[in-house]
């Protein structure tokens, strides 16, 4: 047996300038850490990043009631640490001491038991390894709680689907900058802004932004010879308001909402639709995913929350045909791996997903090739994007 023989947890900085925590786990001569990102628009059902003392409060019950529980555990143990972890916090949503805290040790155990083996994450975590890497998905334009002054709809996204990780990375890059380009020669004089993932902010309407990306991708399609497709995430939880879609341009009702996400995914021939309704509006997810289901990703995140009972819940009905994978939502790496275990089970695809205050943990690189992920969903640009972007170009070098 090998043990986990020393575990230390600091505060840190996020991409948005908020405090964080990382964990580091020591076992013989090998290590691990994990850096913890954290969510603006975040589900009602995800696990609490942390408690109400915030950082602070987490890292001195952290100390106190987790470390000294570990120590001498079995390293190779994911499963028993991990639910002892739910034990130790006590609560069902681990907001005591701390999902941030707690997913951070889940996540540096598994990194020090590859470490200890001297394989890759992915190769440890495993399983489900497919002989194509996911597809890089990146936010070029948005607003939502991304931004100030942005586009109701969070993110409008593009899916390059070259015959390589590199190439299809590197076309995802000049979309982003492409998308700058158009903006530019249409509001010459406008200042261009960045939100929290590194996506343009313009004060363009949902509609008009949706036009620009839409072109972006055809144009640079045209160039690299792949396929590069638009995709959405609406986070619509985000402004569903007295059970009303509000636009700033428009209200709809669930019945206008989904016709309106129909029309966009004809038009624009989107890959995917992420969060287009309410996080319980399981009913509603249902209807849209028999309408556009065969054409499109219809993925859940907020509604879902990487959460194998909400995911069931949904894939019984029909709800959705894809889940956004977010290891701090649900708290542990044993959760992230439950909930992409049902969904292979149910035919689901899985899409691996940054928060939008990251860190240059580039940990979710190896989980979406060893989740055998159709997509990444980490940015187009920016360091804490492109750390995961990089590290898949040195692992599809690798393969
Ligand atoms: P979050 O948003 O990280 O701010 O929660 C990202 C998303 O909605 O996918
Ligand atoms: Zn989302």
């Amino acid at each position: 047996m090998v043990e986990i023989e020393e575990v230390e947890i600091r505060k840190i900085l996020d991409s948005r300038g908020n405090p964080t925590v990382e964990v580091d786990v020591y076992s013989e001569d090998a290590f691990g850490r994990f850096a913890s990102p954290s969510g603006a628009s975040t589900g009602i059902h995800e696990v609490a990043a942390f408690p109400e003392g915030g950082v602070d409060a987490s890292i001195d019950l952290f100390q106190s009631d987790v470390i000294p529980q570990v120590l001498g555990l079995n390293i190779f143990e994911q499963e028993d640490l991990d639910l002892l972890l739910w034990e130790l916090d006590g609560t069902d949503n681990l907001s005591r001491i701390g999902g941030n805290a707690i997913v951070g040790l889940s996540m540096a155990v598994a990194k020090t038991a590859a470490d200890l083996l001297g394989i890759p994450l992915y190769r440890y975590v495993g399983g489900l390894i497919r002989d194509v890497l996911p597809f890089p998905m990146g936010n070029v334009l948005g607003g939502g709680k991304h931004a100030i002054g942005g586009t109701d709809i969070q993110e409008f996204l593009v899916i390059s689907q070259g015959e390589t990780f590199l190439d299809s990375v590197m076309a995802g890059a000049r979309t982003h900058k492409r998308v700058a380009k158009i903006l530019k020669e249409k509001y010459p004089d406008v200042a261009l802004g960045k939100g929290d993932e590194g996506a343009w902010v313009a004060k363009v309407s949902n509609d008009e932004a949706m036009e620009i990306v839409s072109t972006a991708c055809r144009e640079i399609s045209d160039e690299v010879k792949f396929p590069i497709q638009p995709g959405l995430d609406l986070a619509a939880s985000s402004f569903f308001k007295d059970g009303k879609y509000v636009y700033r341009e428009k209200k709809l009702d669930l019945d206008g909402q989904i016709s309106y996400v129909g029309e966009l995914v004809d038009r624009y021939e989107l890959f995917s639709v992420e969060d287009p309704l309410f996080e319980e509006e399981f009913e509603g997810y249902v209807r849209l995913t028999e309408e556009i289901g065969e054409k499109c990703l219809v993925i859940g995140d907020d509604l879902f929350v990487t959460n194998g009972e909400r995911l069931e819940k949904g894939a019984g009905m029909g709800a959705c045909n894809a889940i956004l994978i977010k290891p701090n939502q649900i708290g542990t790496l044993t959760g992230t791996m439950d909930a992409v275990r049902l969904a292979q089970e149910e035919g689901y695809h899985t899409v691996i997903s940054h928060r939008s205050g990251e860190t240059e943990d580039p940990a979710i690189a190896h989980l979406g090739v060893a989740f055998g992920s159709i997509a990444i969903k980490t940015g187009a640009v920016s360091g804490e994007r492109t750390a995961k972007l990089n590290e898949l170009i040195r692992i599809e070098e690798e393969l």
